[in-house]
């Protein structure tokens, strides 16, 4: 396929592009930081006309889309004020969807977030493992995510064979960035992200598995390793971090951020923390 990546020098981005790359895929990156290079645009993707100008076509880079893989976004609350996060956020992912549509794409996959389902969770969820049916957001990055969605669900509407997907990250931890977990036996150690965690090489595969399942509507999927990243077994977790929320029994542990649909649809996380961490 010919497939455009949004945020491609990002975190994800790049390992996205990377395994798109290496499955075969014509790839072009789009993003506004670095200057352009062989298989990128450097494109402001808050400005519609440069958004909907390059996804119709880039002399030298691509003259036509199959498919959309939309990940730029100011990636958390803090880096810049909490409007220009919003603003942003949603400016672009309205600018890239409603574009690609526009120039007559119809596959989207797409990075939510765990913000969109209740970090910093300190408001207990309703049940756990938390699934993609619980929606809650805390700040301006995530009221941007619980948007998207919306948006999303409805686009999918104004043309029958369009297919969007949200993958709802969990943190992503570069391949090189595994130190942290040096406190996995610490019980405060990744609370807010209910212990959750993701490689980014993983992270990558989840895109391409969306890519090939692709099908028409929209669909949510967590995205996180099937362990949580600590070393203190699921159930005490879930009784210290949220007495009296209901755990449906799984694995010693189980993440508590449940991938069991994603994973019905083939992918399996393959970068795990206790192989990782070199401690
Ligand atoms: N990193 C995480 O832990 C995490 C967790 C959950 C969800 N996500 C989501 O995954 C996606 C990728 O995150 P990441 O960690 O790779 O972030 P990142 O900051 O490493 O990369 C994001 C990229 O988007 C680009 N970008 C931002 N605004 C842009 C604009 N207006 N025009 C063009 N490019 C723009 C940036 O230049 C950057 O290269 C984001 O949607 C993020 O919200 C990330």
């Amino acid at each position: 396929m010919r497939i455009a990546v949004t945020g491609s020098n990002g975190l994800l981005g790049r390992a996205t592009v990377d395994l798109l790359r290496a499955d075969g895929h014509e790839v072009v990156g789009f993003d506004v930081s670095r200057p352009a290079g062989p298989g990128f645009v450097k494109v402001d993707l808050a400005d519609y006309g440069q958004t909907l100008d390059a996804l119709l076509g880039v002399t030298a880079r691509h003259s036509g889309l199959d498919a959309l893989v939309h990940l730029a976004a100011i990636p958390v609350n803090g880096l810049v004020p909490d409007a220009t996060t919003f603003h942003n956020n949603m400016t672009v992912s309205f600018n890239v969807m409603f574009g690609a549509l526009r120039a007559g794409i119809r596959t989207i996959v797409y990075a939510s977030s765990i913000t969109a389902m209740g970090f910093p969770f300190e408001e207990a969820p309703p049940a756990l493992p938390v699934d993609e049916s619980y929606t809650a957001a805390n700040n301006t990055y995530g009221l941007g995510k619980v948007l998207e969605e919306a948006m999303a669900a409805q686009l999918v509407r104004w043309h029958h064979d369009t297919s969007i997907t949200a993958l709802r990250y969990t943190n992503v931890v570069p391949a090189d960035g595994y130190e942290s977990f040096a406190r996995a036996g610490d019980p405060t150690y990744r609370r807010d992200l209910i212990g959750s965690y993701v490689d980014a090489r993983d992270g990558a595969s989840a895109v391409a598995v969306s890519l090939r399942h692709r099908a028409p509507g929209f669909e949510v999927y967590n995205v996180a390793a099937p362990d949580s990243g600590l070393s203190i077994p699921t159930a005490e977790l879930a009784k210290q971090w949220f007495p009296g929320v209901p755990l449906t029994p799984g694995g010693e542990f189980e993440s508590l951020m449940s991938t069991a649909k994603l994973q019905s649809l083939g992918w399996r996380a393959e970068h795990l923390w206790r192989d990782e961490y070199r401690g």
